[in-house]
């Protein structure tokens, strides 16, 4: 059975995946900049996250606005990225930088400890860290084919 949102909003007959009930159950804006806050300490402060933190600027505020707009469309909830930044594909733009599976598993590993620090329903803790393996993975697959020998492209 697909795991149900239980946060008292209008969404709470909706499975994660459904309308906003994924936005709604991480907490709607306010939820999802703690998650990202945490999620870039996380990979600021762990000294194996520091090849994953060397590619990112050392003034990580940007960062962190930009990954909890697209979360929020992203979990169904206003699309602010678009708005704000205009429109992106998670692999074709992650594809600039050679991402390997290692790389993909240190973002994903920052992910899961911030998602853990989270008052989250453990459903949709294990949904959310799920979901994020997909784009995580294309990421890779994408950014595999640009770097590869002889494809520059
Ligand atoms: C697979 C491992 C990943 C690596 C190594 C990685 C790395 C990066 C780096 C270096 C940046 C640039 C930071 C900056 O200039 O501010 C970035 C930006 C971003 N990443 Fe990732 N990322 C990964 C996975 C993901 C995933 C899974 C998502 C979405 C769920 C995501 C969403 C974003 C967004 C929205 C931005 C900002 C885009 C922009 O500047 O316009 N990333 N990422």
């Amino acid at each position: 059975m697909a795991p149900f949102a239980q946060n008292g909003s209008m969404s709470d007959t909706l499975p994660y995946g459904t309308g906003d009930a994924s936005y709604q159950a991480a907490g709607g804006i306010d939820g999802l900049r703690h998650l990202v806050d945490d999620f870039y300490r996380l990979m600021d402060e762990r000294a194996e996250a520091a090849a994953l933190r060397a590619l990112h600027p050392a003034d990580l505020s940007a960062s962190r606005d930009k990954l909890t707009c697209f979360l929020s469309g992203w979990l169904g909830g206003p699309r602010l990225f678009a708005e704000k930044y205009g429109s992106i594909s998670i692999p074709s733009f992650h594809a600039q930088w050679p991402i390997d599976e290692a790389l993909a598993e240190s973002w994903l590993s920052c992910m899961a400890g911030a998602i853990a620090l989270q008052d989250y329903e453990p459903a949709f803790a294990d949904y959310l860290l799920a979901q994020l393996r997909v784009p995580a993975q294309r990421a890779v697959q994408a950014s595999q084919n640009r770097h590869k020998s002889g494809n520059p492209t």
